[in-house]
């Protein structure tokens, strides 16, 4: 069995981080809320405690039952985590009176201690709380802190357990990876072994018991998560799986066409299927963009479910849902465990009526692309922006019209191709063009022209949730306009979005 560790989430924004650092380490991990322990397996080889926006002081601290691992596994409990076991153990915890948030300096590091093996002395760390440990229990000895902090990190003598105060998951703390590193591998012991190739290889297998000589359906949309998915059932279960492309008329220029001979050129039993016109005369008229997806999802729907009923027999829906849409986090509001719903694919088990099958359910975005590659998907595929499910009717303010979409892919494949010219493609995170329902006054030769206006968007990110706009060069950025004015009829002006999210989405509706 697969050596893991446990991460128990009190509702800290860093939870997925301390699990992605652990996977960077090839040590497989898991998130589960921290009421909701799973059994206690041989193969759990140590469990973190993240932190939390809550207090331990607070009579509704959230408390976990401990008793099948403080002193049965090695533990190492993270900010809340650490005040935690001081405080449940017979230490203390108060408000802090000086200032705990931001970057800090250790003033004393016990090398000799296994957590701190390489870590320099007066290694830079991330402060984050409200609350600090103002007494530790006895038998705990303090093994690092800084001129704040004086219990910054501690052991319990005679037992694995370790609490540290500061976030070694976040970037700040210069040597976190190490301190994370020295829990799991040195202390914990678990085998360096989850990597891309392992993952495909036990998927696979997994795979072929799970579905035997089953027939399987699976929606492609063009994006990583789906191919990804796609790839790994094709090499379980080879022909029985059949991939279905759906042109909604909303795609990039030459979407669909290329995508699909992509597909098809991977070797993928795919069907394309040309729902163009039943989209665009569903969404006529319509300028509300909750209508236009709710109209997007229903249709995408009925067509997939026309197609999937073609084919005999069929007993199995994959999707390409990733880590973050299913785990189980903390709601900060409360300790009840809220799950978030699906972005894309809402809706479609109930009328299908089908097993699900999310091989990639426990892998983080980086994580599919990585497997993408140990399957040797091409990386002008897995370096694709993410785009949206609705596609270019939400970049299309107001009402969709053929003429409005045509005017668009012609400014978006100018910006897109642009940006791969200019080999800045890889370094946004996503771009795009949004079509303003605005008219503004422009010269062209001798002629006044009353055309629309265009605005560019690209951002950085990591994962959606923040973004910040791309500071792309000013020479790109002029030769782009100029491009597009020059090449785009109904186009006379282009604008750049210069705003972050948040308070800004990165979509403009
Ligand atoms: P926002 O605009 O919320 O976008 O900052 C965050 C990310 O989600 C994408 N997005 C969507 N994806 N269906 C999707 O599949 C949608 O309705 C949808 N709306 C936004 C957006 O492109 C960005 O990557």
């Amino acid at each position: 069995m697969q050596d893991k560790i446990l991460i128990l989430d009190f509702g800290s924004q860093y939870t997925q981080l301390i699990a992605r650092r652990v996977r960077e380490l090839n040590v497989y991990c898991e998130i589960f809320p921290y009421n909701k322990i799973p059994e206690i397996g041989k193969n759990i080889k140590g469990v973190i405690l993240s932190g939390s926006p809550f207090s331990v002081r607070d009579k509704n601290a959230l408390i976990p039952d401990l008793l099948k691992i403080k002193g049965e596994k090695p533990l190492l409990g993270v900010c809340y985590g650490a005040q935690y076991l001081a405080h449940f153990f017979g230490g203390k915890v108060s408000p802090s009176d000086k200032r705990e948030y931001g970057r800090a300096n250790m003033k004393f590091i016990d090398n000799k201690n296994e957590l701190f093996t390489n870590v320099s002395a007066n290694t830079q760390v991330w402060m984050s709380h409200a609350d600090t440990i103002t007494k530790l229990p006895d038998n705990f000895k303090v093994i690092a802190g800084t001129d704040d902090v004086e219990f910054g990190a501690f052991k319990i003598i005679d037992e694995e357990t370790y609490g540290i105060q500061f976030h070694p998951e976040v970037y700040h703390t210069v040597e976190g990876k190490k301190i994370i590193k020295n829990f799991v591998v040195d202390i914990c012991s678990a085998k360096q072994d989850w990597t891309p190739d392992s993952f495909v290889s036990s998927t696979v297998t997994e795979l072929k018991n799970k579905i035997t000589n089953d027939k399987v359906v699976l929606g492609l949309s063009g994006g990583v998560d789906s191919t990804v998915a796609a790839t790994l059932l094709q090499k379980a279960v080879g022909e029985n799986l059949t991939c279905i492309f759906v042109d909604n008329g909303l795609l990039r220029k030459n979407e669909f066409s290329q995508v699909l001979t992509s597909y098809k050129t991977m070797g993928l039993n795919v069907i394309g299927v040309d729902a163009k016109d039943k989209f665009l005369s569903d969404l006529e008229g319509v300028s509300d963009p909750e209508t236009k997806r709710k109209i997007i999802g229903r249709n995408f729907i009925e067509v997939f479910d026309k197609e999937a009923n073609k084919i005999q027999n069929v007993k199995w829906l994959a999707q390409g849902t990733i880590y973050p849409d299913v785990i189980e986090s903390i709601s900060v509001k409360g300790p009840s465990a809220t799950i978030k719903s699906h972005h894309n694919v809402g809706g479609l088990p109930d009328v299908m009526k089908l097993k699900i099958i999310e091989p990639l359910k426990l892998l983080f975005k980086d994580e599919v692309r990585r497997v993408g590659r140990s399957l040797h998907i091409s990386d002008e595929f897995l370096n694709r922006h993410p785009f949206p499910g609705p596609g270019l009717s939400i970049r299309i303010i107001g009402e969709i019209t053929q003429q409005k979409i045509l005017v668009l892919q012609e400014v978006d494949d100018i910006f897109i191709s642009g940006l791969k010219e200019s080999n800045l493609y890889n370094t946004v995170w996503q771009a795009g063009a949004i079509l303003l329902p605005v008219q503004s006054v422009g010269v062209m030769g001798d002629e006044r022209t009353y055309e629309n206006v265009v605005a560019l968007r690209s951002v950085s990110s990591t994962d959606g949730m923040t973004a910040d706009w791309s500071h792309l060069p000013y020479e790109f950025l002029s030769n782009i306009s100029n491009k597009i004015i020059n090449n785009v009829k109904g186009v006379n002006r282009v604008v750049f979005d210069i705003s972050s999210k948040p308070p800004a989405t990165i979509e403009w509706e």
